[in-house]
Order: C-alpha cells, then sequence, then structure tokens
C-alpha cells in the first residue's frame, strides 16, 4: 500500500524544503578555494575566489576564514553584488606582504567599493607598516603606504570585533559610505608611527563608532570633509592625535561636517583631546552642530582646540585666514588633566569667528593647578562649573 501523508505534513515537508533553500545563507570558506593559514603561500586569489561566488550568490552569503595567517596583496571586493547580505566571519589573521613596497602605493591594502549590506565580524588585520614607518622616519623617499581597510562608496556596512595591526598608514577609511556601524574594533600601532589615523571618516552620512579601542600615531578619529551624522561612543584613545575634525577647508569648494556627537570618551598621553582643524586659506566649508560631551582626558597636550591657522610648512596659505565657518560647538562634562598649561585654546578665524561655542562643566588641570584658556575670534557662552575661567 502506498504510503499516505496528510496534507498538514506535506505542507510543513514543502515548507521546510522550500523556505531552507531560500533563505539558509551559503557559505563559501577561503580554505575551499586554496587559501593556506601558514602566513606565505599569497591567498589573494583564493580571497578573490570566495568573494565572487558570495558576490554573484542572489541568496545571503557569507565568506568564512579559518583560524591561521593568511597572507594577501592588495585586493578590491567590488560590487554590486546581487544580494544585500555578504557576511565575512573571520577566525584568523589577514597579513600584509612583509615587504611594504608590494602595496606601498595602491592605496588601500584591503578595499571595499560599491557594496551594500556588507559585514566584517571578528578577524585581525596585519598590515606590517614597520618598515614603511622607519623608511618614512629616516627621511627616505618611500611609497605613500596603504590604508589597511576601506569602504568606498557602500551603504550598510557593519564592522563587529575587528582588530588592526600597524597599518602602513589610515587603520580604516570609511569614504562616500551612509550607514556605516562599526564596534568593538581596536587598533594598534606605534605612538610615533607616521599617518596612522585609527579610523578616518569623509564624505560619508550615519557611521557610528562604539566600543572601540584606539591606540595610534595619528588621530584616533579624523573626520573629514562632508561627513554628517556621525555619532562616537564609549571610546579610549592614546597614544594618538585625539579625535579631529579635519583638516577642512583645504579647497575653496568644500563639503561641511554637521551633526558629530562624540560622547564619553578618554584620553590618554594624546597630543589632542577634541580638535576642530581647518587650512588658513579661503574655503566655503564650515563645522557645524557639535557636541563633545562627557570625556576624561589624563596628561593629554590640547585638551580642547579649535586651530583655524592650519598651514603645515608655511606653504599654501601665508597672508590668508580660513573661510571655515564653525559653529554651535558644546563642550559638556569633560575633566582631567592637561600636559600643557594651556588646556583650552580657541584659535578661529579673523574673518568668520566661531560662533556658539559652549563650554559646561568643563574642568582641567596642569600641574594640579586650573589650566588656562586662550580666546581668539571666539564667542558662546560658559554655564556650569568651568575652571579655567572661560575667555568666551
Ligand atoms: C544627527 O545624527 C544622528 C545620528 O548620529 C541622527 O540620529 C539624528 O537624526 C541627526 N539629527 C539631525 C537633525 O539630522
Amino acid at each position: 500500500m502506498a504510503p499516505v501523508f496528510h496534507p498538514i505534513t506535506l505542507a510543513f515537508l514543502f515548507f521546510f524544503v522550500f523556505h531552507s533553500s531560500l533563505a539558509a545563507p551559503v557559505t563559501y570558506n577561503v580554505a575551499n578555494f586554496g587559501a593556506k593559514p601558514d602566513g606565505k603561500t599569497d591567498s589573494t586569489k583564493a580571497f578573490l575566489t570566495a568573494w565572487s561566488n558570495a558576490c554573484g550568490s542572489t541568496r545571503p552569503a557569507s565568506i568564512y576564514v579559518p583560524r591561521g595567517r593568511f597572507l594577501l596583496r592588495n585586493v578590491v571586493f567590488t560590487g554590486p553584488c546581487k544580494n544585500k547580505a555578504i557576511n565575512i566571519q573571520i577566525d584568523g589573521t589577514l597579513v600584509a606582504p612583509s615587504d611594504y613596497r608590494v602595496i606601498g602605493n595602491a592605496g588601500y591594502w584591503l578595499l571595499f567599493q560599491h557594496v551594500n549590506g556588507v559585514s566584517i565580524r571578528g578577524g585581525n588585520l596585519d598590515g606590517q607598516g614597520t618598515g614603511l614607518w622607519s623608511c618614512k622616519m629616516s627621511g627616505k623617499s618611500c611609497p605613500n603606504g596603504a590604508s589597511t581597510l576601506g569602504f568606498s562608496n557602500s551603504n550598510n556596512i557593519a564592522i563587529t570585533g575587528l582588530t588592526s595591526l600597524n597599518s602602513q598608514i589610515f587603520h580604516i577609511v570609511v569614504n562616500g559610505c551612509q550607514n556605516v556601524k562599526m564596534q568593538g574594533v581596536k587598533v594598534i600601532a606605534a605612538g610615533n608611527s607616521p599617518n596612522t589615523d585609527g579610523i578616518h571618516v569623509q564624505l560619508s552620512s550615519g557611521v557610528t563608532i562604539l566600543n572601540s579601542k584606539i591606540q595610534t600615531g595619528d588621530d584616533c578619529v579624523s573626520i573629514g570633509p562632508g561627513t554628517s551624522n556621525l555619532w562616537i561612543e564609549n571610546v579610549a584613545c592614546g597614544p594618538g592625535h585625539g579625535i579631529s575634525i579635519g583638516s577642512l577647508g583645504k579647497d575653496l569648494q568644500e563639503q561641511g561636517v554637521q551633526n558629530v556627537t562624540v560622547k564619553t570618551v578618554t584620553f590618554a598621553n594624546t597630543q589632542n583631546g577634541f580638535r576642530i582643524k581647518s587650512w588658513g586659506r579661503p574655503s566655503n566649508g564650515f563645522a557645524r552642530n557639535i557636541l563633545f560631551q562627557h570625556a576624561v582626558m589624563v596628561n593629554v597636550q590640547n585638551p580642547i582646540v579649535i586651530d583655524q591657522n592650519y598651514c603645515p610648512g608655511n606653504k599654501g596659505c601665508p597672508g590668508q585666514v580660513s573661510g571655515v565657518k564653525v559653529s554651535n560647538v558644546i563642550y559638556q562634562d569633560i575633566h582631567g588633566t592637561s600636559a600643557t598649561q594651556v588646556a583650552v585654546k580657541f584659535d578661529c578665524s579673523s574673518k568668520f569667528p566661531c560662533s556658539g561655542i559652549r563650554l559646561e562643566n568643563v574642568k582641567l588641570t596642569f600641574k594640579n593647578q586650573p589650566a588656562q584658556v586662550s580666546c581668539n575670534h571666539a564667542g558662546g557662552r560658559a554655564a556650569g562649573l568651568v575652571q579655567p575661567d572661560s575667555c568666551l
């Protein structure tokens, strides 16, 4: 007798098969495409093959990188892809070539462009940048260097629990993106390493950086022209050059920076805390609606600084003033120690003075005494306890 299936059982079976084949993500393990965890076999091709499979998949896809060290030359992971959910799970370490010249002129070591819905979970990226830093520090002529990880013209990106070590130049760059969430990111490079910014954001909107720890030789986070709706919370910075908006106003035509929130940050032995910096030359750029809130400064050289007379080497700007308009910048609940006498310095444009600067509950000391403040073309007001006395 033929077996009889109840219609509901059939419906369940049908649903299960149909549903799982549509929705279950397909996983591409780089080891299955020839990647070797030995730290010396070039695995670039294997990663690219895994990428083209994941990107070409019409359903959500995962790329899996197992434990071990995988040597990669510079790679561009290009979209658009056929799905909107590619998850890259990294249990191991990606290693750049030890000879810095191999990727030194590539711009990026690992670049994602025109992708939508890519997330990276875990992993270590070892940029092996120390050779290039020595070259630069010796004054020889060297390649510019490659940033370790870049997202360009991409949307809906998540980076979680990633560690970037010894990048040649910038560690993570977000350029021309919307909706990028970084959480639990670690950046580690020497305090004297040149141009090794931790996270650089520009021409992007809706970027969030949470619960991250950045120790490096340049800005922990640098915020370039065209950044809006940026949220940074719970970040430890140091060594490094602090969290910087700028340099702005290098170009005459430039997109501004607006709606930036930076809260709950510690700076330890950094060059700056909260900095806004613009070139001393004409520009239509601006920085407005900025909130710096809840910070602890430990031995920071310039805890609070606006510098609108940036002109390195006195080239390209002598005798000119910044066109960048700085307005509505709030500093709230900031305390700790300054490593120099002047802990708060507002050096604004004489042509476009800073306006709407607010200091609220700010207490900074230098050698156990109230530190000093300096104001040039800065308008605004102080509220609550402010030590040293405000000069606004
Ligand atoms: C400012 O940015 C935050 C995200 O950081 C966003 O939630 C908020 O809506 C933005 N505010 C304005 C006025 O655009």
